[in-house]
């Protein structure tokens, strides 16, 4: 008898920006109430899964040398755990090629989880349905059930509680990419540092920003955008306070610090004008490299569907 090979799957997902950032008090579980809002960029990771005869990963692509191999990647725990959930053994190689920055604050290693469910669930047939990928996305981490999204959306509790917010048109955006990465809970804990010794303010709320993306105006959205870990990023690696600047003398509309950082996030009028901003900013030497990237665009998907049939 012939024994069909499933055919390798190849997923894509994309990095996200928070518009929104409200961090909150410290919860009993170690994480902070947020409430933020998202949105996924084009600047993307791909996820390649292929039956093997051991769980293995590899990785290219820009930063490639920075991101294990081993079960500390969430790809890992993602593949263990849908084995585990779907009762098959985890036999796969998972090749991750990188285009989003490691440890970034865009969300580069919860693109990767949310495309190892979504390719696995395809090439081992499981079949769980958008709600069940959800479920295990949220215990992989805050940002995969967003991954997995895309789009633009209002997250609340820990991040991982979405709802869709309605956008109109195509937002374009550089991004400053730093040399070195910044770990989120070490972001999250100088916030709480921060706070303890009294400053910085706290982000209100997001109804404005929410509006704002109605329009479809970046000039409306610029100002509103906001982030309470800046001032922690900023904390750590005081060098973003330039980058932020630059950008702005470049001509961006307005500049953030991505997520935890240390990625930069510049907002601009279109899409010309972020390949203006992307040069000029590309030679103040101010950062490692620069993207140009735009938003939304959807969460994790299958690029190829033959392993489908
Ligand atoms: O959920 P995830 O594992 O990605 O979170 C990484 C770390 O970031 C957490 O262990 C916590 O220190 C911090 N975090 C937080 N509050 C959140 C999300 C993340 O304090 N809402």
């Amino acid at each position: 008898m012939l024994s069909v090979v499933p055919r390798p799957v190849v997923v894509r997902a994309p990095s996200k920006v928070n518009l929104h950032l409200a961090v909150g008090d410290l919860r009993d579980d170690g994480y902070h109430e947020l409430t933020t809002v998202f949105q996924a960029l084009s600047l993307a990771d791909t996820v390649t899964v292929a039956p093997a005869d051991t769980l293995t990963v590899r990785v290219i692509g820009d930063d490639a040398a920075a991101v294990p191999t081993d079960r500390t990647n969430l790809v890992w725990r993602a593949a263990e755990m849908l084995a585990a959930e779907g009762g098959v053994a985890p036999n796969v190689e998972i090749v991750i090629e990188k285009g989003i920055p490691v440890a970034g604050g865009m969300a580069g290693g919860s693109a990767d989880a949310a495309a190892a469910l979504v390719a696995l669930n395809s090439l081992w047939k499981l079949d769980f349905s958008r709600p069940d990928l959800d479920a295990f996305a949220a215990r992989l981490g805050s940002d995969v059930p967003f991954s997995l999204h895309g789009g633009t959306a209002l997250g609340t509790g820990r991040g991982e509680q979405l709802v869709p917010v309605l956008t109109r048109r195509t937002f374009h955006w550089v991004l400053a990419l730093a040399k070195g990465g910044l770990s989120t809970p070490v972001v999250f804990r100088e916030l709480d540092k921060l706070r303890a010794e009294g400053t910085p303010n706290r982000l209100g709320t997001a109804d404005e920003l929410i509006h704002a993306l109605t329009t479809g105006d970046p000039h409306v959205l610029a100002p509103l955008l906001g982030n309470d870990l800046q001032a922690a990023a900023l904390s750590l690696n005081p060098d973003l306070r330039r980058t932020l600047r630059a950008g702005v003398e470049a001509g961006a509309l307005a500049g953030i610090v991505s997520g935890s950082g240390p990625t930069c996030a510049f907002l601009c009028a279109d899409a010309q004008s972020a390949v203006e901003v992307s040069a000029e900013l590309a030679g103040a030497g101010v950062c490692r490299t620069v993207r140009v990237a735009s938003g939304p665009v959807p969460g994790a998907r299958i690029l190829d569907n033959a392993a489908k049939g």
